[in-house]
């Protein structure tokens, strides 16, 4: 066999062998083989200088030929297997934008802040203002400016929660009235939202702390028909326009008169039951014209002006709105309650 003919042949099993080739490694592997610095058509190269010198010519060129052709065929290969590769790679590794996403768990309102909202909302609607006090509060504030005598039962150590003898965690947002009043000139409008502390033993219907909002309304001629007026329809509001509304004589010394208002039960419906303790009935808020010596205490002359009052706990407001027949359910803060508001 010739030269040539050699140069000929390794370029044809070349050909095929890179054809064939089943993977980009194995054609890496062919190209060292046949096109490397010690690959086959490099070791024939070697021996050109042996051939006599009319061979070496035309050995050269075909050689350079094979090269050239292998070279691109290999590249061409090695071009197809990585376009192969990349859409394996692609596929394996594809998003499926069509799967539904996780839904991050979205939070939400405490259910006494959402009814506590819902209950300012209709006083807002009425044009009552937002006032705060403190938590910690002077006795004077919080029992003597109300009228509440030295020796009422809420003053004792048992029911009130005191810091020193003269002060205490107020046990309801009634002073909020007081330091109101005593800082602006009558009309006052306003309600007031807070928390609250008594000394009672944590039971289904007690907490030593929960939630009230306190209203106040004076100004010249404020009478009982505008408390009357003004708590039906907060009534209406929060538990529908179908609902039944009581005012039923009652007694708290910095009104008179006082008053307790009820509504129809929202459990039976007026039948009786545990609920409404066979009365047919729920209280839920205290209420009264304001004492004139509240007035007094604060510098508003009764003569001139009038007003009504009015106290409620946003737990007993929400238990009823909702149901809820235990008040630790507000504090414990068990999601699987908290998530159903
Ligand atoms: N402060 C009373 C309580 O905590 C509730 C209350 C009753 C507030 C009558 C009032 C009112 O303003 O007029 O039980």
């Amino acid at each position: 066999m010739s030269f040539q003919d050699e140069i000929a042949a390794l370029g044809r099993e070349a050909e095929a062998a890179l054809r064939g080739a089943g993977s980009l490694a194995e054609l890496l592997a062919l190209k060292a083989r046949f096109l490397g610095r010690k690959g086959g058509l490099a070791g024939l190269l070697k021996q050109l200088p042996t051939l006599p010198p009319p061979e070496r010519g035309p050995a050269g060129r075909l050689a350079n030929e094979v090269k050239e052709r292998l070279e691109r065929l290999a590249a061409e290969q090695e071009t197809a297997f990585q376009g192969a590769e990349r859409a394996d790679r692609l596929l394996r590794e594809r998003t499926d934008v069509t799967l539904p996403g996780r839904r991050p768990p979205l939070g939400r309102l405490h259910p006494v802040t959402q009814v506590a909202r819902e209950i300012q909302g209709v006083f807002l609607r009425l044009g009552f203002d937002v006032v705060e006090g403190p938590d910690v509060e002077l006795d004077a504030y919080n029992f003597e400016a109300l009228n509440i005598p030295r020796d009422h039962p809420a003053r004792d150590m048992q029911d009130t929660l005191y810091v020193t003898d003269e002060v205490l965690l107020r046990t309801h947002t009634s002073p909020v009235q007081i330091r109101t009043m005593e800082k602006h000139p009558p009309p006052v409008k306003i309600i007031c939202p807070g928390r609250v502390y008594r000394a009672d033993a944590v039971d289904p219907t007690h907490s030593p702390m929960f939630h009230q909002i306190e209203g106040l309304m004076v100004d010249r001629g404020v009478t009982m028909a505008h408390l009357k007026g003004v708590l039906t329809l907060f009534a209406h509001e929060v538990f529908g326009l179908e609902t039944g509304v009581r005012f039923k004589p009652s007694f708290f010394p910095f009104v008179e008169p006082g008053a307790e208002v009820g509504i129809r039960c929202v459990i039976c419906g007026g039948q009786g039951c545990r609920v409404c303790k066979q009365t047919g009935w729920l209280e839920v808020l205290g209420a009264g014209m304001v004492h004139p010596q509240v007035f007094r205490n604060v510098g508003y002359d009764p003569e001139e002006v009038t007003g009504f009052a009015f106290g409620m706990g946003v737990e007993r407001i929400a238990m009823l709105k909702y149901g809820i027949d235990d008040i630790r359910l507000f504090f414990e803060n068990d999601v699987r309650f908290l998530e159903q508001f």
